[in-house]
């Protein structure tokens, strides 16, 4: 059994300070240390750790605990993983206690998995792969399997080891969850196999099964073909990083053997800080579809906060690497490589393709999406640079992110809205906005207030507050020299009329979730009556 007294022999032969700081760079304050925290982002240090106490403690995020815990946290390992890596520097021999022998079994288990799977290769399955292009040696080589349909290889191979429960082993039901599919092996860093995927062979659903996660197998810190890759990342000093297992593997027979996948999920800081160890540049190889975009966006975030330098690949829609070695070789994957675009010209192509740019509103709407980018472009400055001329290339004209939330306001509110229109006739001439039929519930939350205050009957100028007069300050300035005549009052009631239509619909819209088809067949007639209406108005 793993005793108490052990771990506090551990914990006070490692020195937390020096743990610690091959992650972070500590600065000493008094008796502790304190550093940028590694657990979330941030730009001034919370981080601290207290030597003598032997913890750290982040006041941003209320991350906390002994140098197990962040070992652990860290690298995305279990209790027992940290432990043993820290006895190991504190010259501490751990017993061989249950769940280190647990582990030996998970991992015997699996091996022998494995390999039956692999012997269950069937004619049908080598004509699948060869399909896909594999010959003989590659099929040995990435240790391809079988589970035959109906197959009971896990309980027989359990009972074989005198496992009486395969509940932990990541087998919960009482089948072999792969049956029928080609068996992929997933394998740790030290390359011992520890899950598997799974795939159909040919169309259907789900295409791809993955083992369920166990103590010793956790997707958010795993990486396909990692062991296999790692001295080549070091070496090319880059990686890789795709999504899909034949797209690493597709990478690996063009030579390119510094190609890993995450395992349909998505890439984490626990992924990225494996690959922190060996190298600081990444490639990332993810599909181009909406989905693909999406997680090469989420991932960048991740990556450029921890200091990496990330290339894009940039496929054509549908594509992805495993179709290319198939349609153009290896050189035409060794190609798409080269032509990778750095992340701070990827991001804003990408985001581009979502608006309508020749739209005011969608331009503004993605001038602001990119300012929080150029926030994180900014440290670097040919990053930065690099960003900035691919916006103006975009855009057609410069932008400047620091100015950019002034420019923002301006531009939304460059066109007058209603309320503006409403709140300029109302100061210039409220006769003539009383003669209107006005819903003030129906504006904006700033214009009601503008509107209950001059509705009061104590109301006098001198009584506004700053907010207000710069509101009203703000509309004068917007409407300068707008001419109050028969077509400004009729603009303002197609306007209002626009507004109702809206408004309507948004109501009917909110009574459809929850009414029967009989009201629905109601609601939605009135609603497409509404809709035209709408439309007949110019919209
Ligand atoms: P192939 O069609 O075999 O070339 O696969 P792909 O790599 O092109 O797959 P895709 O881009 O559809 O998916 C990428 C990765 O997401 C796969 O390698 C799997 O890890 C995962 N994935 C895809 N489909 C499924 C699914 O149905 N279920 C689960 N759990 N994962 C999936
Ligand atoms: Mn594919």
């Amino acid at each position: 059994m793993l005793s108490k007294k052990i771990i506090e022999e551990i914990k006070s032969k490692v020195d937390i300070v020096d743990v610690i700081s091959r992650y972070v760079s500590l600065q000493k304050v008094g008796n502790n240390y304190r550093a940028l925290c590694p657990f979330h982002t941030e730009t001034t240090p919370s981080f601290y750790v207290n030597p003598s106490f032997k913890t750290y403690h982040c006041f941003g995020c209320g991350a906390s605990g002994d140098v197990i815990k962040f070992v652990q946290e860290i690298e995305g390992i279990s209790f027992i993983e940290a432990l043993k890596r820290l006895a190991k520097e504190a010259n501490v021999k751990l017993e061989l206690d249950d769940t280190s022998n647990f582990h030996s079994l998970y991992l015997r288990f699996y091996s022998q998995l494995h390999e039956e799977y692999k012997k269950n290769l069937n004619d049908f399955v080598i004509s699948y792969l060869k399909n896909r292009g594999f010959e003989e040696e590659e099929i040995e080589k990435y240790e391809f399997g079988f589970s035959p349909i109906d197959s009971d290889i896990p309980y027989k191979l359990a009972k074989k080891l005198n496992i009486n429960s395969l509940r932990k082993l990541g087998f919960p039901h009482g089948r072999d969850p792969f049956s029928g599919r080609l068996i992929i092996p997933i394998k740790d860093e030290y390359g011992r196999v520890i899950a598997f995927g799974a795939r159909i062979l040919g169309e259907g659903q789900p295409k791809y099964i993955n083992s369920y996660e166990t103590e010793f197998f956790k997707k958010s810190s795993t990486l396909f073909l990692f062991d296999i890759s790692k001295d080549k990342i070091k070496n090319a000093d880059f990686a890789i990083v795709c999504e899909g297992y034949f797209d690493a593997i597709s990478y690996h027979r063009a030579g390119l053997t510094n190609a890993v996948a995450t395992l349909g999920t998505a890439f984490t800081k626990y992924h990225a800080r494996k690959i922190r160890k060996l190298t600081q540049n990444i490639v990332l190889s993810f599909d181009m579809d909406s989905a693909g975009i999406k997680a090469t966006m989420q991932s960048l975030k991740i990556l450029l906060t921890m200091d990496f330098n990330v290339m894009v690949v940039v496929f054509e829609d549908g594509k992805d690497p495993d179709e290319i070695l198939k349609t153009k070789g290896k050189t035409g994957l060794l190609n798409i490589v080269q032509s990778a675009i750095p992340a701070e010209v990827f991001v804003p192509k990408a985001l581009a393709k979502k608006y309508d740019l020749k739209n005011s509103n969608a331009a503004n709407m993605y001038i602001n999406e990119l300012k929080e980018w150029s926030e994180i472009f900014k440290a670097v400055p040919q990053r930065n640079e690099n960003f900035k001329n691919a916006v103006k290339e975009i855009l057609g004209y410069d932008i400047d992110f620091a100015k950019s939330r002034y420019f923002i306001t301006k531009g939304a509110t460059m066109l007058p809205t209603l309320e503006d229109m409403l709140v300029y006739l109302y100061l210039n001439f409220p006769e003539q906005f009383y003669r209107l039929d006005v819903d003030v519930n129906l504006l904006n939350f700033e214009a009601q207030k503008f509107f209950s205050f001059v509705n009061d009957e104590n109301f006098s100028f001198e009584k506004l507050s700053k907010e207000m007069e710069d509101y009203i300050k703000m509309i004068l300035k917007k409407m300068e020299n707008t001419e109050i005549d028969e077509t400004f009052i009729e603009t303002i009631e197609k306007k209002l009329l626009e507004r109702k239509l809206e408004n309507r619909i948004k109501e009917i819209d909110s009574y459809l979730k929850d009414a029967t088809d009989e009201e629905k067949k109601v609601l939605l007639q009135t609603r497409m009556e509404l809709v035209r209406e709408l439309k007949k108005l110019g919209r």
